[in-house]
């Protein structure tokens, strides 16, 4: 799969987002290294703090479809500069998809295209707990 398709499918995925509060869309596009692609987009909560992000929705929702192995993830916002995935995606992504490809997509469809590990150094995983 192209880089440049799945940026699409994350553009597409915004579609499906539910942000009434801050009306802010993303969209996230997850490929499994086998070529599955699983989208997501925000959903937000009145009580704001439950919100969940896009990149997150899309990482629940292929591990609980049983995918275990991922290759990229594709983010895409609702303004013209790029949207950096939160922190907290940013742990979840390490933690349950390992040093992906994050490609960030601007308004333009123009890429960003970075190693997690680059966007999260020194992150705390398994590794770092007490057996
Ligand atoms: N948001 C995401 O979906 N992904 C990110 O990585 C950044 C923030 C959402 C959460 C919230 O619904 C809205 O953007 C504004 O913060």
């Amino acid at each position: 799969m192209d880089y440049r398709e799945l940026a699409q499918k994350a553009i597409s995925a915004k579609s499906k987002a539910l942000p009434p509060y801050s009306n802010f869309h993303v969209g996230a596009a997850l490929l499994t290294e086998d070529g599955k692609i699983y989208l997501g987009g925000n959903i937000e909560n009145s009580s704001y703090s439950l919100t969940i992000c896009a990149e997150r929705v899309a990482v629940f929702k292929a591990i609980s479809e049983g995918e275990r192995n991922f290759k990229a993830i594709a983010v895409a916002g609702d303004d013209s500069d790029y949207c950096p995935p939160c922190g907290a995606c940013r742990q979840v992504l390490n933690d349950l998809c390992g040093d992906i490809d994050v490609i960030l997509v601007n308004g333009e469809s123009e890429l960003i295209i970075k190693k997690l590990s680059v966007l999260l150094p020194l992150a705390f995983n398994v590794k770092h707990l007490k057996k």
